[in-house]
């Protein structure tokens, strides 16, 4: 396992938050900026990004029976390994920027620390769902939650449906995380001006992208 993240020479971001942070509209700007800039780049969204791995998600969003935290669990996991082995090795060795829409701290924040489970107790299984993958560079988008949740104009899904608590505990969770890892964990304000966080992330980017310059386009 190790000789494949080796082998990898994209850069892996993620984006991460709660629900209707913006990840979409940054991770589209973030895109459109690197490939202008002659990067080959790769978007992926989790869960889905394989047949399997999207049924898998509307699972998880839409199922009418209740769904325990650890089937909840191993489901969202269940995803990621599919995700990770179908397409995601693939995409790391091919393309010079990989971006994805949540990963493997997702997990860790929702089910982990949110819901209960516990980052520590948890930490194993999403490893291994992740089979050696871990992101370079994290974004997390941070809204307040009561101003996020006003955002959702059409019918809540199941996890947008919890209470205010467990989206306030989410926001917690990311910050535990970010002081964990704060070299690859970035937490991006993203209530207000979108050019102003377009700019920060970008700036963010360019530092990784320069050093490593050489590696990426050669
Ligand atoms: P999205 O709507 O941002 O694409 O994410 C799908 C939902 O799944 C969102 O409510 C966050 C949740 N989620 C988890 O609870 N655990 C996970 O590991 C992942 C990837 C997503």
């Amino acid at each position: 396992m190790a000789k494949k993240t080796l082998k990898r020479k994209a850069l892996f971001i993620t984006f991460e938050g709660g629900e209707r942070t913006g990840k979409s509209t940054h991770i589209k700007f973030l895109a459109k900026l690197l490939r202008k800039r002659g990067l080959s780049v790769k978007r992926f969204r989790e869960p889905g990004s394989t047949k399997l791995s999207e049924q898998i998600r509307k699972v998880l969003l839409y199922s009418k029976r209740g769904i325990a935290p650890e089937t909840e669990l191993f489901l969202y996991c269940a995803a990621r390994a599919q995700f990770v082995k179908e397409e995601l090795f693939k995409a790391l060795k091919k393309y010079k920027v990989v971006i994805c829409d949540r990963f493997s701290d997702s997990t860790l924040v929702y089910q982990g620390y949110a819901l209960g489970l516990g980052i520590k107790k948890i930490s194993t299984v999403v490893k291994l769902a992740c089979q050696g993958i871990k992101p370079d560079l994290t974004f997390v988008l941070d809204v307040a939650p009561k101003k996020a949740l006003l955002r959702i104009k059409r019918k809540k899904d199941r996890i947008e449906r919890r209470p205010l608590k467990f989206h306030e505990a989410l926001r917690k969770g990311y910050r535990v995380l970010a002081k964990k890892e704060p070299k690859r964990i970035k937490i991006i304000k993203a209530d207000g001006d979108k050019a102003r966080t377009h700019k920060q992330i970008a700036e963010v980017v360019n530092l990784k992208i320069k050093p490593c310059r050489k590696k990426i386009c050669q």
